[in-house]
Formats: C-alpha cells, structure tokens, sequence
C-alpha cells in the first residue's frame, strides 16, 4: 500500500492543469483553462480546468473531478496506479507501508503468475509462427478471415500438438513448475507434466490495463464432438473469470469515445467486430453479465448496448440477468441481430456503414423492448398479462434515477394499455415489499404519535426540496427545448359565459417555467437553488438560451456542485440515446411537457401545503385567518383537479 504521507504529497504539489496538459490542449480563459473534450469528439471547448480551484469539469461528457480522477478516466488507471503516475511525474519517492510477511508472499506470487502467463502470451504467439503453427493454425485463421491486423491487436497464438511442449521450454527458460501449475498452463500429474492447451488457437484474456490474465483456448477441428469447443484458463490468483472482460483492454479507449459499449457473447465476436470497424465492444465469455464485468464497463461508459443472436431473442433468462445491469443504473439498449445471425457472421458479410445503419435503427431501449416483448406473449391471457406488469415494474424499480423512471412509467404504460396510476402502485408495492425485506425484524408497534408528526413534516419539507432541484433539473436539461405546451385560456362564450379552452403554444420550456413561477410569485426556498435559478434567468436574458459556461462561475463551490451534479448524473440520460437513435422524438417531446406541467403544479400543491400550515400555527380565530385557509385549501383542491388531470 502506498503510504498516507505520499498520497498527501501526491496531492500537494500536483498541479490538475499541469497534469492534464499532458494530454489536452489547454488554453487559458479567464481565470480557467479551456480545452478539446479528450472523452469526446468535438469541435468547440467544453472542457474546463479550473486551476484555484483544483479541479476539472468536461461539459459534453458530464465527467469531472480532481487530477487524480482524471487520470482514472482517461487513462482508466486505478487508485493507486494514478497516484503512483503523478508521483514519478513530480519526482516524490513512494513510501510504501509496511506489508505483512503474507501480504508480501502473495503479491510475489501474483507477480510471478503475470511473468509466467506473459511468457505463455509470447510462446504461443511464436508457435503461430513456427512450420506447424503456419500449417495448422494460421491456416484456420486466414479460412475463418481473420486479418493479420486482428491477430496482432489481440495477440492470437497457436498452442502445439506435442503433450509438453509448452511446460518444457518455460522450465527450461527458468520459470518455476510451481507457478506453471498455479496459472493452470500445465496440468502437474503425479510426475508428469501435460500442458493444458494443446493443439488449440489461443486467445489471450487481459486486464483493462493490458496484462494477461489467463487464455481462451479454441479447437480446429469442429467435428471433434467429444472435444469442448473452448477451454479456459482455470481460477487463479490472476485469473477469476467473473472480473474479466475479453476485449476491454483493446476497446476502452474507443468505449469512453463512443460513450457505449456493445455487449457480445464469444472472442470471435469480438475480433470480427473490431476488424469491421467497430472497436466498442466486449464479451463475457458465454456467462451472463456479473455485478463485477457491470462495474469493469461502468468505469468508462453508462451506456450498453446488448447484441442478441437472431435465435436467442427474447429468451428470458438473457432478459433477467440485465436487471442486474439497470440496477448499477446504466442505460440498457438491446439489437436483435437478424435470424440465424450472430455478431461475427453479421458483420463479417456487410459494410461498416450498413452494419452500424442497423445498430442505429434496430437498438431498442431494454425495458421498452420488454415491455412490447412480454406483451406479445400475453396479449389474451389477464392473469398472465398482471404477471407481465409485475415483471416489468420490478425492471422499473432497479432505476433509481427519478426522472428516468417517470419517462419509463409513462412509456410502459402506452404500450401495456394500462394506466400509470396502475404502474405507481405495483411500484409502490414492490419497494414496500423490499423494504419489508430489510427490516422483517425491526417491526416496531405502536409508534409514538410525535414520531409519526414529525415525519410528516421532514417529508413535507424534503418534498418541496425534491421539486425545486426537479425544476432546475429540468431547466439545466431540457431549458432550451421548444415544445408546444397545452394551456387552458378563458373565454366567453355567445351567451356571455366564461368557459375554459385548451390550446396549444409553443414555447421554450424555460420560457414556460419563467412565467408559469413569476405569475405566482414563486420564490425558491431553498437560497443554492434560488441563486442558480437566477443565474439561469441571467443567462437566458444574455444570451436567449441558456449556457452554462456563462453562470456555473458565479455560483459558490456549493451550488456549483449542485450545478454539475445533476449535468453530470444526467448528461447520459435515455432522453440523450432516444434522441440519438431517432426513436422517440415525439414521445420525448410528450415526456418534457409533461413532466414540467406536472413538476409545476406539484410545487404549487406543496407551496400551498405549507403556507397552510403556516397559518395553522397562527391563531385561527382571527376571521381574516380563516379566510385565508379556506381560500388556499380551495385553490389547492382546483390544482390537485387539474393535476389529475395531468396525470
Ligand atoms: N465458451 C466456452 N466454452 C465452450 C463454448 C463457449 O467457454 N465450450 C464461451 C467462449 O468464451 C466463447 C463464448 O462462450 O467465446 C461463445 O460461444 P461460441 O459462440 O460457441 O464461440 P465463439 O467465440 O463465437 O467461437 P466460434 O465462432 O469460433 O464458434
Ligand atoms: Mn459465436
């Protein structure tokens, strides 16, 4: 472990613009530094290096964070691995602290495990090479189009026919039997020593920062039934198969670029993909996606996009493992390749253009996809149908993000037919149960009455809190949007009465939540979000949209955060891919109105809720008072009409 000491020094005397301008153009603007995103491709700044402040914020990727964090995202380092980079950059010694004698011992014998299976990595890559290895395995190769390219990006080896050929000259080039057989290469049987790949192509397994880690290992003979088609590298110190991806060392770059990464099922897959020209892509080696692989991606994209066989479509048990990936609150599209295809045999007979033509237009968001899915399946059959709605609900529950469950309720529930209403309370049932769950034993009876008060009353407050950073959520994300807005106007009608008429306006959804709070007077309670609300009107008067660049720095650290805090656990919102793939554009239009007309009203319900109980405290007798009480609770039964009408 490297000791506090260092890391403090590391933290001391780094510089994050120093640091960073080893990697991106900075160029001075004001009291910050502007550069190119290096996470994405674009072509005006939106990268920012705040220098008093010491830290960073990139604007069209949302990412942010000191120089350590930097280095983690763009050169996907660990912890410890940026730490020791800055170290050697500013020439501080690395004090490392005091390991156990087994603590040592095992790290030894970790670092022994690489050096042996790099070796291994580097034999099998000359075998390839050798009279057999030409004849046998490069043969296979070109008959299955693999480019030279692709087998030098990923390092394909060949391992010979001979028993021991492997085992032999490593021990001969001094490597020790013990960790031959700790790696699993060679298989140790009494006193004979078997290697375990044989007369195989072989893939090499690394790590995100490009260490092998153990090998895949494929036969060249398909019709050897009795033969398994693969064999893995065993479980090892190095090597444990549900932390492993097969291509992350070879695409991260390109899955942070691209801000997605494709999900495959085999190596082949993978190498194919890559050699059309799509580089985004991992597999999980045949298994299901583990919580371990999720975090792996996690690291450089929230966004996966799940490739299906065309046979394997729909099969359930795909379905339910990525619930696991929802609930690390990752965005989830699925493409059902055509029938009988799979990754490799899509692209390998199409152009770059039309393969990703295709994956543009044939990627579904996952729990849509469900949703249409399982509904075919039960169309006439109602008990199996409230199954179905159970079991896309519980998708629902594992998005924790807000607003991206409401635009889920709101689309699930035009596509099963049945009402939202319905949605929030399956919802409501399963969180209640999981909660049950958690606490089974923690049952307590008979509540004191305060406690219960004083409950109401901190959820009344959150509540208020909730809606107002919703309505700046709202302006920061869809602020500039133009979106025809329904609006009730009064008129008089032939015989003089007053009737109400629904018309259409269009206005931008800041113009919206401008006038819709400023007739009301609605001021902010909350002062951060008040001073960015205003800072958001600023911007808008200067510039007729909002920026921004142009008020983030006269917001304090607090509000700042605030600030980046909802771009950057937005900026990958469904809404974003939806749009990007040209799916929805109408319904996103829906879901904006919606979700602002409905966030309005809400704020006004609540604002009133609490001038309500303000009075209460007064004294009631006053008739001035009363009056008053009654005339809120009025408005707000005409709100919460209106707001179910909404709904
Ligand atoms: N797999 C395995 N053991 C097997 C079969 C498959 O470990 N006996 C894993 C491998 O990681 C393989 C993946 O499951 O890559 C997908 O299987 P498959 O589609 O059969 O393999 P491909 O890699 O696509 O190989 P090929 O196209 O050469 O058949
Ligand atoms: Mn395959």
């Amino acid at each position: 472990m490297i000791s506090k000491r260092t890391i403090e020094e590391v933290f001391d005397t780094a510089r994050v613009e120093e640091v960073i301008g080893d990697f991106v153009q900075l160029k001075k603007s004001g009291s910050n530094f502007k550069g190119l995103s290096p996470f994405t491709e674009e072509k005006t700044p939106s990268f920012m290096v705040s220098p008093a402040k010491q830290i960073w914020k990139d604007f069209s990727s949302g990412k942010g964070g000191t120089a350590v964090t930097f280095l983690m995202e763009h050169e996907q380092y660990t912890y410890p691995e940026a730490i020791k980079f800055i170290a050697n950059k500013y020439g501080i010694e690395i004090e490392e602290t005091q390991k156990t004698p087994e603590q040592k011992l095992q790290d030894d014998e970790k670092e022994s495990l690489f050096l042996v299976s790099n070796y291994a990595k580097d034999y099998f890559k000359k075998s390839l090479l050798s009279e057999e290895g030409k004849s046998i395995g490069f043969s296979y190769l070109k008959e299955r189009n693999f480019d030279q390219k692709m087998i030098d990006r990923f390092e394909i080896g060949y391992s010979p026919e001979k028993i021991n050929d492997f085992s032999d000259t490593a021990v001969n080039a001094g490597y020790k039997i013990n960790f031959l057989e700790k790696t699993g290469l060679t298989i140790v049987k009494e006193d004979k020593q078997i290697d375990r790949f044989r007369s195989r192509i072989i893939f090499p397994i690394k790590s995100m920062s490009g260490r092998v880690l153990g090998f895949g290992g494929r036969i060249l003979d398909n019709s050897k039934k009795n033969i398994a088609k693969y064999i893995n590298s065993p479980e090892s110190l190095i090597y444990q198969k549900s932390k492993v991806l097969y291509g992350i060392f070879e695409g991260k770059q390109s899955i942070v670029k691209n801000d997605n990464c494709f999900l495959v099922e085999g190596y082949t897959d993978v190498i194919k993909m890559h050699q059309s020209g799509i580089t985004n892509v991992v597999s999980s080696s045949g298994t299901a996606l583990t919580e371990n692989q999720i975090r792996l991606i996690s690291r450089l994209t929230k966004n996966i996009t799940v490739l299906f066989d065309g046979d394997a479509a729909g099969s359930r048990a795909a379905l339910r493992g990525i619930d696991l990936i929802l609930a690390q609150d990752m965005n989830v599209q699925v493409c059902n390749l055509p029938n009988g295809e799979d990754p490799d045999s899509f692209v390998t007979e199409r152009k770059l253009e039309e393969i990703q033509d295709f994956f543009n237009s044939n990627s579904k968001d996952f729990i849509v996809y469900k949703a249409s899915l399982l509904l075919n399946e039960s169309e006439n059959d109602p008990v199996k149908k409230a199954s179905v709605i159970r079991d896309i609900v519980e998708s629902i529950s594992k998005v924790s993000d807000f607003i991206k469950r409401e635009l889920y309720i709101k689309e699930c529930s035009k596509i099963m037919n049945i009402s939202e209403q319905v949605i929030y309370s399956t919802l409501a049932q399963i969180s209640k149960q999981s909660l049950r769950n958690l606490s089974k034993k923690k049952v307590v009876f008979n509540e004191p009455i305060g406690i219960i008060k004083s409950e109401k009353k901190k959820r009344s407050v959150n509540e208020l809190y909730e809606l107002e950073k919703k309505i700046i959520e709202i302006l920061l994300l869809y602020g500039n949007e133009v979106i025809d807005f329904e609006e009730e106007v009064f008129k008089k009608n032939e015989k003089g009465e007053s009737t109400t008429e629904n018309t259409k306006r269009s206005l931008r959804v800041f113009e919206k939540i401008y006038m819709d709070l400023h007739i009301d007077e609605i001021e902010f309670t909350n002062e951060d979000f008040r001073k960015i609300y205003y800072g958001i009107i600023e911007s808008f008067n200067e510039n007729k949209k909002i920026n921004i660049e142009s008020f983030i720095n006269k917001l304090s650290d607090q509000q700042q955060l605030e600030v980046t805090n909802i771009i950057m656990d937005n900026e990958k919102y469904v809404l974003h891919n939806w749009e990007k793939n040209n799916i929805y554009p109408k319904n996103k239009m829906n879901a904006i109105s919606q979700l602002t007309i409905e966030t309005i009203l809400n704020l006004r319900c609540s604002l009133i809720d609490k001038k309500v109980n303000e009075f209460k405290n007064e004294n009631l007798n006053q008739s001035n008072v009363l009056e008053q009480v009654v005339n809120y609770t009025k408005l707000k039964r005409l709100l919460s009409e209106k707001l179910n009408r909404v709904l």
